[in-house]
């Protein structure tokens, strides 16, 4: 029988398991659920005798793929597939997928949050500022990005996006203005909220050059990857600059650091959260369900980024 493996070590709320099992096994297929497993062998072991795969920010690398001596298809219920070796997945003839925008809106309700949380001073009694009328910059206008733009115009901010990949036009038409650099982004606003992807180019991109462009009050809201971030540069722009905050969905390698040295100006939360809705895991995990029956059922290849 054909089987599809849930592989995920950041479990899924079981609301959208349930959702997952009705669209797997309706399809005649078995559906095996592997969770918050211990160990990377205890995956590559689950994935030995399945046909697809549906993960999160699991590591999906060479030895998984070559373990899974049926496997077809890897999902990836959600955004971001930089957890997935592509180029392995290709030499072994593997299809790889994502599921864009179905966990966008549950990202972007916890960058305001967090923007929320940090003016408002972590909720303790002091005074804080308010969101109206500050300049946000949103670095990348995808699905997140978008719904960011939304929910902040919400609070009466000044909206501005830079993305070199999608027109002026496509931005300005919802009341965002479009700025023609990144450089320009981070010398306008403020606030400057993270989104984009973690691959050759972007790594370690937010450096100094940028992160010294930000005015005071300056904070930088981290909802994409780790691994955009220069950490040195941002330590040092701490250093430099006393009103610089950073907040993310993700513990900096340095974390220690910044605990020793600049409380009261960083938030990180202790696990990945930006996705962890029962929304999010119902819309990107059912979708991730219905992209492998329609593949292994009808070949249909939409959402391939493996090309
Ligand atoms: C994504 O790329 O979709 C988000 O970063 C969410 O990741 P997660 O599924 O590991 O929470």
């Amino acid at each position: 029988m054909t089987k599809v493996l849930i592989a995920t070590d950041k479990p899924f709320a079981p609301v959208a398991v349930q959702g997952i099992r009705k669209v797997v096994e309706g399809a005649g297929f078995e559906l095996v659920l592997l969770e918050s497993y211990p160990k990377q062998e205890d995956f590559i072991k689950a994935v030995e005798n399945v046909d697809a795969v549906i993960v999160r920010s699991d590591k999906t690398d060479k030895s998984v793929i070559d373990a899974g001596k049926a496997l077809k298809i890897v999902v990836r219920a959600g955004a971001g597939y930089d957890n997935i070796d592509l180029q392995a997945a290709s030499a072994k003839g593997v299809c790889v997928m994502n599921t864009p925008g179905q966990n966008s809106n549950a990202v972007a309700e916890l960058a305001l949050g967090m923007m929320v949380y940090y003016v408002r001073s972590f909720f303790n009694g002091k005074s804080g500022t308010e969101l109206k009328d500050k300049k946000l910059g949103i670095h990348a206008y995808g699905a997140v990005g978008k719904n960011v733009a939304r929910i902040a115009k919400g609070f009466g901010m000044e909206v501005y996006a830079y993305d070199p990949f999608i027109s002026k036009e496509d931005i300005e038409k919802d009341g965002v203005k479009c700025l023609g650099s990144a450089e320009e982004l981070y010398s306008t606003c403020n606030f400057i909220s993270l989104h984009i992807p973690a691959n050759s180019k972007t790594k370690e991109s937010i450096n100094y050059s940028l992160l010294s462009r930000i005015p005071a009050p300056a904070v930088l809201v981290n909802t994409a990857r780790a691994e955009v971030i220069h950490e040195a540069d941002l330590l040092r722009i701490f250093e430099e600059k006393k009103a610089f905050a950073y907040l993310s969905d993700v513990e900096p390698v340095n974390k220690a650091e910044f605990e020793a040295k600049f409380k009261g100006r960083y938030f990180f939360t202790p696990k990945k959260m930006g996705a962890q809705t029962e929304e999010a895991n119902i819309n990107a995990g059912i979708a991730a369900a219905k992209q492998i029956v329609v593949f292994l059922k009808n070949g249909d290849r939409t959402f391939q980024v493996n090309k």
